[in-house]
């Protein structure tokens, strides 16, 4: 499946990305990821400072890459990885913010199904709703992971949205959270809906930087800590 390489955003030749591909928004965190947890590392990405690199983790073949923010952003590198490079395993991992009291920061959400505010699945055009939904492959091995690692983690559906500074986030929040949406954030939608339409697997996992119902927000060295759990579990899935 995968052909006309490279992409208008991706500068890599076939075979420069692993079947597996972590997609943190931020293309930083993505050189972070590479410096500290992968061995033999190649760069693959450079254009718009996206950065992509591909190595090993315990001996097992992977990528990550920055996805941007936002659907439109991760609509777009999550199309040329499955479509063009021909990955399988997508693995978004991010922050969120909680709209659920029990979902408390730091703590893991990993997104079962993904509801979003943004226009990107209804220009799949299909006839209806499309339901964005993980692969139950990866969710299981995730949660697996999750028990292993002693974390406090959920398992739900999330919201990627559109506009994070919206006039009307909390009641906004609160109708979502009335749903049982666990936490908001901004790109899981697009690459669940990609997936499908790809035939990859693809999960997002979450650590809770900060409340929208409290405004409670975690200092830098939590969030260091949360990402560290959250990235391993990405890794350990891999
Ligand atoms: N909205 C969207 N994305 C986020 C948020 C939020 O409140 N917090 C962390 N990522």
């Amino acid at each position: 499946m995968a052909a006309n390489v490279p992409t208008p955003h991706i500068d890599a030749a076939l075979g420069d990305i692993a079947e597996t591909v972590l997609l943190p928004g931020d293309p930083l965190r993505a050189k972070y990821i590479a410096d500290n947890y992968l061995e033999d590392v190649k760069q693959f990405n450079f254009t718009r400072n996206m950065f992509g690199f591909t190595g090993y983790y315990n001996k097992k073949r992977v990528s990550v890459m920055g996805s941007g923010m936002g659907c439109p952003s991760m609509g777009i590198y999550s199309h040329e990885l499955i479509f063009n490079y021909g990955c399988k395993n997508l693995i978004r991992i991010g922050t969120a913010g909680s709209i659920n009291p029990n979902v408390k920061i730091r703590d893991i959400v990993i997104g079962m199904g993904a509801c979003t505010t943004s226009n990107y699945v209804k220009l799949f055009n299909l006839p209806g709703d499309f339901s964005c939904i993980c692969s139950y492959e990866l969710l299981k091995k995730a949660v697996n992971a999750a028990e292993n690692k002693n974390v406090n983690y959920h398992v739900g559906n999330v919201l990627s949205e559109d506009m994070f500074y919206s006039l009307d986030t909390l009641e906004n929040a609160k109708k979502w959270g009335s749903m049982g949406v666990l936490a908001i954030e901004m790109e899981i939608a697009a690459l669940y809906a990609n997936a499908a339409a790809g035939g990859a697997n693809a999960l997002g996992i979450l650590t809770i930087s900060d409340s929208i119902l409290t405004g409670e927000e975690t200092t830098s060295a939590e969030r260091e800590k949360s990402f560290t759990d959250m990235m391993e579990i990405a890794l350990s899935i891999v």
